[in-house]
Parts: structure tokens; sequence; C-alpha cells
């Protein structure tokens, strides 16, 4: 049912640091900072010849990355994106195998503008995953 991995999530506490780190020392291509307030984060896009990374930073007050740093203080994964032909059959597959979709379950627009879903990590290995309409 899940196809291609369309991205890994790191949450960052410093953008302007971690972009640097990823184009310097790693040799990467990264975008400019994104601002997105909807979503309470701001992202710089690695990209790779196969996948995404992409770089969060706690954007505003109730950002869900600022709660995530207060746990990991150095940073760390926050969530993989993978990708699927058809959200809402993806989400009636796992609903009906007892998986927990967070949210209200309707698939919200994410950040490349297509439709996105969020399972709960203790659902899977630990990790907080999203699905992607491809
Ligand atoms: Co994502």
């Amino acid at each position: 049912m899940i196809g291609r991995l369309n991205h890994v999530a790191i949450a960052v506490k410093d953008l302007a640091a971690s972009s640097a780190l990823y184009r310097d020392t790693l040799g990467a291509r990264v975008s400019q900072p994104l601002p997105q307030p909807e979503h309470g984060v701001t992202v710089v896009f690695v990209e790779l010849p196969n996948t995404k990374i992409e770089l969060l930073e706690p954007l505003g007050a109730d950002s869900p990355v600022a709660k995530f740093l207060e746990r990991n203080a150095d940073g760390g994964i926050h969530h993989i994106c993978y990708e699927v032909d058809d959200i809402l059959a993806a989400r009636d597959r796992l609903k009906a195998t007892g998986a927990r979709v967070l949210g209200s379950g309707e698939p919200r627009i994410g950040a490349h503008g297509k439709p996105v879903l969020f399972l709960h990590p203790k659902d899977f290995c630990g990790t907080l995953v999203e699905l992607e309409q491809a």
C-alpha cells in the first residue's frame, strides 16, 4: 500500500545552523526557509536524489515541534512520510486494522499542497508516520 518515501522530517532548534550543516558539511542542496504558520513550523527542504529531508523549526507558541524539542534537546527525527495512491482508501484500511489516525481523521493539506494524514506513533514502531497522497 505505501509507496515512495516522500521525506524524513527532522526537528531542529536553529534552522540557519542546521541548513548550513546540510549545505556546507554534507554538501546537499537546501532551499530557502519557508514559514508555514498553519502548521506551526518554518521548513527548509533538503533535496536528495531519491527523497527529501525537511528541517522543521518551531513557529509560533503552540507549535507541535516545540513540544518535541522540549523532549529532544538536540533535535531529532520527527516523522517520516510515505506516499499512497489513495489516501482515503489507505485511511479506511488502516482504521479497519485498529490503527489510530490523528486529529479528525480527515486529510489536511500538507506542506506540499497535497492531502496528508498522520498515524499514531505507538501503532507504528514508535515513529510518527505521515501519509501523503501521491
Ligand atoms: Co512531513
